[in-house]
């Protein structure tokens, strides 16, 4: 994934591309949530050499293996021909279209038969990144098998346009980008059939065990979940909050910048997620953001 110098190349590119092509404003005026969904808009749809370097788009199935929980080689491995996968965020759809090669061999991942028919798949990304490859692949796979959405986040979406999916993947997307995670998590929820499973990473946030520091000397987690005292509980935790999953978090402590993975099973639908305010949004890549969690109702006063 990126490192310092990325991180801080990224955010200096960013300052210039911001500065050469806005218009004059009055410079000591604070940042605004408009103005970073500004910037992250033309993080977004920059391309060529305004394509920031920490903009990944093009990760490979391996990659998405590597990064990603274990488990996940072998749900895909195991999708039925009339079963779905989701991918979030997918960028040029790379991974996506890695699974439908020819030399995939799901029974690397422990499935017997090498040929088999492969499941469905959507790529969903806020922008239009596909390359040539994506319509040769279209044109070796039947009509349905094959899917690429885009020109909006994933919470515009609705179930009915979508359907439901039994794997859903998010690999630095919506989950590291959006500025609602928690009407991000309640979409992707709703879009996960019941004993269907989501994988998804974040990049240097605290981890479970509270065992970590910020990877980035002086800066804060790039993602936090704060409770009204300004405690950062770490994702995980505020996940665990989730009713009718099972999340299952780990750290991978030697990435630069370190990881920790989510594998999320649904277990039931009646899926409610805790609400989060957005406290900070910072456009990057990914974005800083601060999440606060909604102070529990006071108790009541008993009468006396
Ligand atoms: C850094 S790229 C990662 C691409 C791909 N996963 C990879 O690893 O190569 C981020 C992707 O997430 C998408 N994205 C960001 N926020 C999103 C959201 N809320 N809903 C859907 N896609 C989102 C972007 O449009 C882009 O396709």
């Amino acid at each position: 994934m990126k490192s310092t110098s990325t991180r801080l190349f990224a955010l200096l590119l960013l300052q210039f591309l911001t500065i050469a092509s806005a218009p004059a404003q009055n410079t000591t005026a604070p940042l605004t949530l408009e103005a970073e969904r500004a910037k992250q808009e033309k993080i977004y749809h920059g391309r060529g050499e305004l394509r920031l370097e920490g903009y990944v788009i093009d990760r490979s199935l391996s990659a998405y293996v590597r990064a990603l929980p274990g488990g996940f080689a072998q749900s895909l491995a195991h999708l039925g021909p009339e079963e779905r996968w989701l991918d979030v965020g997918a960028g040029q759809g790379l991974a996506v279209l890695d699974y439908y090669a020819p030399e995939y061999d799901p029974r690397q991942a422990g499935r017997r038969e090498r040929q088999i028919k492969k499941g469905r798949s959507v790529a969903m990304s806020i922008e239009d990144r596909r390359t040539p490859r994506w319509q040769q692949t279209v044109d070796t796979v039947e009509p349905k098998q094959l899917h690429y959405v885009f020109g909006k986040s994933l919470r515009e979406y609705s179930v009915d346009e979508l359907g439901r999916f039994q794997l859903i993947t998010d690999v630095i997307g919506g989950f590291s980008y959006t500025e609602n995670l928690a009407l991000f998590m309640e979409k992707l929820l709703s879009l996960l059939t019941v004993n269907g499973t989501f994988y998804t990473v974040a990049q240097d946030v605290r981890n479970e065990a509270g065992s970590n520091k910020p990877h980035y000397a002086g800066e804060p987690f790039l993602s936090q979940i704060k409770t009204a005292s300004g405690e950062d509980i770490g994702i995980c935790a505020w996940l665990k909050k989730i009713s009718c999953i099972e999340v299952s978090c780990e750290y991978k402590g030697d990435w630069t910048p370190p990881l920790e993975t989510y594998k999320i099973r649904k277990t039931c639908d009646k899926v409610t997620v805790p609400q989060l305010k957005a406290d900070r949004y910072v456009a990057g890549t990914p974005p800083e953001r601060v999440f606060l969690m909604n102070s529990p109702a006071p108790a009541p006063v008993p009468k006396p």
